[in-house]
């Protein structure tokens, strides 16, 4: 991608826009105290790389990929360099009994392949990587459920933009040249009534979501409502649909009575998404909000920053609170000053165990 006034290549981004899979583990981390914690943190970033093309090897055709996103504070103790523009904690939106709560996270990890034992892999080599720098905040393996449908019984993902425009969907460009290539991701755990919304008529489903259910054929205009999940997530600005890229992933726990649905969606700009939300939850105009949300409760809430490729890369090398003179002399295998490639940590011996 090409940035049409200065003509400045835009860094390869995250395996952001990277295709669906049938498998994925989503990871949140909050990153413990201290400097060392944040120099293992960085470390990691400059070798995730290495580390899922190691996984990723073994079976090249499942699609193994990961992107690695960080929160506010977390960006706060990376760099002391200059901030993504849309990054901040996480807005919540409250009204009635829907609230977009916001929960502690750090780091995000997204993990998706076409095998779980890939996903799964990956997600234990990167938490033995962290061991006891970051705490654990949320973990979820989502499936996708016979023929991408979500839990509710409704097709999800159908309307996502695809190839070039779901890369200018979600690859920051001129708008933020410091940030160009890197993304905003906003990840929240739904848990559903399913018991209450199975007792609706299809019908009722169907005005709800706007689409039937059976064939994910869109409602009609004519008879889709106002407050229809599609009607409100739809953002115009200056009569142009402004468009974000969701994987939505099925989870569960039958036995515990648990079913949901993992919502992630990556955007240019954290706003769309923010309006989106804002839209569902207090509604548009006031009050006319998105009945999804009378059987679905969101029990997390985190907006990240996924930084390009390279700035992942080099963030080992980034000046920042743990890079200074005055930290702590407790990380020795931070990376080297010349090569920007980590001493210890590096991935570049690992053997496919
Ligand atoms: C309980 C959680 C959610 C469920 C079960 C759900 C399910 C669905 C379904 C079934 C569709 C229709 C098919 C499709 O186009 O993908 C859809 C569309 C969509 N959803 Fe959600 N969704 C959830 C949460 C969210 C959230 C939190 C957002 C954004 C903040 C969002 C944004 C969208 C967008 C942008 C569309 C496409 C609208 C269009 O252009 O037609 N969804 N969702």
């Amino acid at each position: 991608m090409t940035s049409s006034a200065a003509q400045q290549p835009v860094p390869e981004s995250q395996a952001v826009a990277g295709g669906l899979t049938r498998n994925a583990i989503f990871l949140v981390f909050t990153i413990n105290p201290g400097a060392d914690a944040v120099a293992a943190v960085r470390a990691l970033g400059a070798n995730l790389a290495g580390l899922v093309r190691a996984v990723g090897f073994r079976d090249i055709e499942a699609n193994l990929s990961c992107v690695m996103g960080f929160g506010a504070q977390a960006w706060s103790r990376l760099t002391d360099g200059p901030r993504p523009a849309h990054l901040h904690p996480f807005r919540e939106f409250h009204a009635g009994n829907r609230h977009a709560v916001a929960t502690p996270g750090d780091l995000l990890f997204h993990l998706r392949a076409t095998r779980m034992d890939l996903c799964f892999e990956l997600a234990t080599q990167l938490t033995t990587r962290l061991g006891d720098v970051v705490s654990p905040a949320d973990e979820v393996h989502g499936f996708r459920y016979f023929d991408d449908r979500d839990l509710i019984g409704f097709v999800d993902g159908t309307e996502n933009p695809a190839g070039a425009d779901a890369v200018a969907a979600t690859v920051i460009g001129e708008e933020d040249p410091d940030f160009a290539g890197g993304s905003y991701v906003i990840v929240q755990k739904y848990l559903h009534d399913l018991a209450g919304w199975n007792k609706l008529s299809t019908e009722d489903q169907e005005r709800i979501v706007g689409r039937q259910k059976l064939n994910d054929i869109e409602l009609d205009d004519a008879v889709k409502p106002s407050y229809a999940h599609n009607v409100l997530t739809s953002i115009e600005e200056n009569g142009e649909k402004l468009e974000i890229l969701r994987d939505n992933m099925p989870f569960g726990n039958p036995s515990r009575g648990e079913y949901g649905t993992y919502f992630i969606g990556y955007a240019r700009a954290a706003s769309t998404i923010e309006r989106m939300l804002e839209n569902m939850f207090l509604g548009d105009p006031l009050g006319n909000y998105d009945r999804l949300l009378d059987f679905s409760t969101a029990v997390t809430g985190n907006l990240f920053f996924v930084p390009s490729a390279p700035m992942l890369e080099s963030l080992a090398d980034a000046p920042g609170p743990a890079a200074k003179p005055s930290a702590p002399a407790e990380a020795p295998d931070i990376a080297s000053p010349t090569t920007g490639s980590l001493n210890i940590g590096s991935l570049r011996g690992i053997a496919a165990s």
